[in-house]
């Protein structure tokens, strides 16, 4: 089976460098992202590709090379599913908000529209990719939709999990670890799917690195990598704390322990928590999925990460507090990062959320300066939790253009996104222009002890 149109619903974060990067190494296939978001579509087309909807370093001159040749962004929905033979299905799948589950399990009620809109459309054979996690055995439902509700034709479903990290998609996409794909391996035409899509990866990724599964293995997979990766980071967080009682240091530990080559250094920096749009989200499905088949053990164990690390979080914004003598109500905090982590502007669980909310809880002013986060999404990201009215947040938030901007004047400094334009701060500036005593919060342990020892700072580094 050849494949000569790919169709992907969704054109985020995941969708949008993925599709980017597979029309650029497949010249011979064309790639049509759609999406219900006008706006969305609209950025990718701008005619300046600055201005595509998401940050990721190299993604604007990859997506410069291939859109209009072999790559299209658009919201013919309808249109693009028809067309294609290989459709991937990359839409949000956010935890829920509401009944069963809430709280906890994966809505997963874009990717049964999807799916009903699949089946409406296709005329002919279609091979349906799942590109968003999903709780497992989510191609049962998929499938059951499909071949209920269609017109017909052979649908085959197949696992592709993302593996890639924002900030460094582009390099990942290219060179992955592995390439994962699940289907239904035990079927002739299951196979030629599985075989299809491996033959797209092909066109740059070794064979060696493209692992094929069933698909129930696939989609644990991306949930257990996960979870195995933010276990690390609450792991590390759980002894930062431990060292700052002790007076150990935690990135002395976390190097000692890393060289361990069965343990290995990646994953080991301790920092304010982890956020982003996937850990938390992929354990508490986990969580979800192990309870309902009452393997209560199994559930409390994972559980135990996310408890881990929103304790990190609001130790870290609670220390603040106390620091400042145990009141900051009045004071002017300046925030320094909004992204859950560097070279993104994606503010999903961002940990700068969850530490200004409680400061703002605490009555105090904040700054925020995020090299790449507008202030629209910032004021989203605390309207959103719902704490204080938009209006309040709007009065006691300010967003400003520069970190020495967001520094002056103010009380304190939080470092809670590890951008390296803050590591080449000119600090003892931003010192002389703020209040007396300055302190300064470092939740990513990004800068030297010596040099704010040295500039004069009340000083706090997580772990020491
Ligand atoms: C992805 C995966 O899909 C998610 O499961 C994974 O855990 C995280 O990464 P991401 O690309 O980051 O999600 O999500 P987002 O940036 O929100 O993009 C999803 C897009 O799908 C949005 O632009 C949204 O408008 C679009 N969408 C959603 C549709 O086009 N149709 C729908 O029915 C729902
Ligand atoms: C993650 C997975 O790495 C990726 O494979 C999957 O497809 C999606 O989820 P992402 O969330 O984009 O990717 O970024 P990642 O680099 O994993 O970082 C997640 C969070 O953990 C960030 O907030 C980061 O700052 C934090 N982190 C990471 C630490 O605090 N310490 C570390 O040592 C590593």
């Amino acid at each position: 089976m050849k494949i000569t149109n790919i169709c992907c619903i969704g054109a985020g974060y995941v969708g949008g460098p993925t599709m980017a990067i597979i029309a650029q190494k497949c010249p011979h296939i064309n790639v049509t992202v759609v999406d219900i978001n006008e706006k969305r579509i609209a950025a990718w087309n701008d005619d300046d590709v600055n201005n595509i909807p998401i940050y990721e370093p190299g993604l604007s001159d990859i997506v410069k090379e291939a859109r209009g040749r072999n790559l299209f962004f658009s919201t013919k929905v309808d249109e693009a599913i028809d067309k294609a033979e290989m459709i991937f299905i990359s839409v949000n799948t956010p935890t829920k908000t509401y009944g069963i589950g809430k709280g906890m399990a994966a809505d997963l009620k874009f990717i049964e529209l999807c799916a009903r809109q699949i089946a409406r459309v296709s005329k002919t054979d279609k091979i349906v990719v799942e590109k968003s996690t999903l709780p497992v055995r989510t191609a049962e439902a998929l499938k059951n939709i499909l071949e209920n509700t269609g017109n017909g034709v052979n649908f085959q479903i197949l696992s592709n999990p993302e593996f890639l990290a924002e900030g460094t998609a582009v390099e990942d996409l290219l060179a992955p670890d592995r390439v994962l794909i699940g289907g239904d391996i035990d079927s002739e035409r299951g196979k030629e799917a599985v075989n299809a899509l491996v033959e797209v990866y092909a066109n740059w990724v070794s064979k060696e690195h493209i692992l094929t599964t069933n698909v129930w293995s696939s989609e644990l997979s991306k949930l257990t990598a996960n979870a195995f990766l933010a276990q690390r980071v609450s792991s590390i967080n759980a002894m930062s704390e431990l060292c700052e009682k002790t007076g150990a240091d935690v990135n002395e530990v976390a190097k000692a322990v890393g060289m361990d080559t069965r343990i290995g250094s990646k994953f080991l920096q301790s920092s304010v928590g982890f956020g982003g749009s996937c850990f938390q989200k992929d354990i508490l499905n986990l969580v979800y999925i192990a309870k309902s088949f009452g393997l209560n053990e199994v559930a409390d164990y994972w559980e135990q990460v996310i408890i881990l690390n929103d304790h990190q979080k609001r130790r870290f914004a609670s220390n603040i507090v106390k620091t400042l003598f145990n009141t900051v109500s009045g004071k002017k905090i300046a925030i320094l990062g909004w992204a859950f982590k560097k070279d993104t502007n994606d503010t999903r669980e961002s940990a700068a959320i969850y530490v200004s909310d409680y400061l703002l809880n605490e009555q105090a002013e904040i700054v925020v300066y995020d090299p790449k986060v507008t202030a629209e999404q910032i004021y989203a990201d605390l309207d959103y939790l719902g704490s204080r009215s938009d209006s309040e947040n709007r009065s006691l938030v300010k967003v400003v253009n520069s970190a020495e901007e967001a520094c002056k004047n103010s009380h304190a400094v939080a470092i809670l996104t590890e951008w390296d334009e803050f590591k080449e701060l000119d600090w003892q500036t931003v010192y002389d222009n703020m209040l007396k005593p300055a302190f300064l919060f470092d939740g990513r342990r990004l800068l030297e002890r010596a040099t704010k020892e040295k500039i004069g700072f009340e000083f706090y580094a997580i772990g020491n």
